[in-house]
């Protein structure tokens, strides 16, 4: 494996060009993106895209989203491309927004689970944009963890869990938004958002003009359309994860303050190495919360305790995957 480190202000054309060969040659490549950190391969690959799932162990039948530099990239991908995708990429574009449309013909099937859609987005990232530019090429990326794990906002995540399994990581530094993007579906006329994240709920009505369909508490019974990768846990240390009230964490005593984890972001705890603290608002709490839940998770803690956070729905992505990090399998 090859560590590349780049400066996201001005990447390093050079070793742009070395991961860009090496995902045309079907190769894998983790990639900073502005959300976390991407496992690409080439798209219209089917060799490469396959060698996505065994690296991470994912389920054959969960679809990767495909990153293209433009959106002019991404439409070609789609067989249709109706007025509600012309509007989210011109607003959202480049950015943590993933759009599910009916795929084109020249999709391979394992990019899209076998099914009739593909996801498709255009990364703001500098370094993403970059090699995806030099690439010349769509590039299917799913976070790069191993299934059902945390997230990596940073390379050294990447290289902890996949450092075998990859040609390069590039390393851009830490993700700024922190969780994965917003993917909504648009197929048959709809609105439906599968998973939340950045771009909220609010966002996309305003941009549309019109009701958007919110995701499901419950993906098996609630909502017309789940995102298939949507499993109920997902996104989770392994440590067990317990979201209980700001009291409660008050109320522990130092024996058992001693003997788990801690995330809070307003509850009173005295500072120690087995407390994390994390900002008040959304946009900071969500750019830290998978590397302090990877700091808790690596110091073999028989528990880690999350301070609930507001019921806003400035907070709706980030209650989504701390809800999903706390269900057990
Ligand atoms: O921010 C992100 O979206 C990151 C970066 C790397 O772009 N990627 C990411 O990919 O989070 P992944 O594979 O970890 O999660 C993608 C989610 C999964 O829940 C998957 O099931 C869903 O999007 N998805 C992908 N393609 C889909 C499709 N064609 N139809 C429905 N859901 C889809
Ligand atoms: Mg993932």
């Amino acid at each position: 494996m090859l560590h590349l480190v780049v400066d996201p202000r001005s990447p390093d054309p050079v070793r742009i060009e070395e991961a860009a060969v090496a995902l045309n040659a079907g190769l894998l490549v983790a990639f900073p993106t502005e959300t976390v950190y991407g496992l690409g391969a080439h798209a219209l690959d089917p060799v490469a895209v396959r060698r996505i799932f065994a690296a991470k162990g994912r389920p054959a039948w969960n679809p990767v989203i495909v990153h293209t530099a433009t959106a002019a990239q991404a439409r070609a991908l789609a067989r249709e491309w109706p007025a509600t995708a012309e509007r989210l990429a011109r607003a959202f574009w480049p950015g943590p927004l993933t759009l599910v449309l009916p795929r084109a013909d020249d999709v391979p099937p394992e990019v899209t689970a076998g099914g009739d859609a593909v996801g498709l987005r255009v990364p703001s990232h500098p370094v993403a944009r970059a090699l995806l530019l030099a690439a010349g090429i769509p590039v299917a990326a799913p976070s790069a963890n191993r299934s059902t794990a945390l997230s990596p906002t940073t390379a050294l995540h990447v290289i902890e869990s996949l450092g075998n399994d990859v040609a390069i990581v590039l390393d851009g530094g830490p993700a700024t938004v922190g969780i994965e993007s917003t993917v909504v579906d648009l197929r048959g006329g709809l609105v439906q958002v599968l998973r939340p994240g950045a771009v909220s709920v609010a966002d996309i009505a305003e941009v549309l003009g019109a009701a958007v369909q919110g995701p499901g508490t419950d993906p098996a019974h609630d909502t017309p359309r789940s995102s298939p990768g949507q499993m109920e846990r997902h996104y989770a240390p392994r440590t067990p994860l317990r979201i209980v009230p700001r009291t409660d964490i008050e109320a522990l005593g130092a024996d058992a303050l001693a003997r788990t984890g801690v995330l809070v972001w307003q509850a009173r705890v005295p500072p120690s190495e087995n407390v994390e603290r994390l900002p008040g608002d959304p946009a900071g709490y969500a750019r830290e919360l998978y590397a302090a839940l990877h700091r808790l998770d690596t110091e073999g803690r028989r528990e880690i305790l999350v301070e609930a956070v507001p019921d806003a729905a400035a907070w709706d992505a980030i209650r989504d995957r701390l809800n999903r990090a706390s269900t057990r399998a």
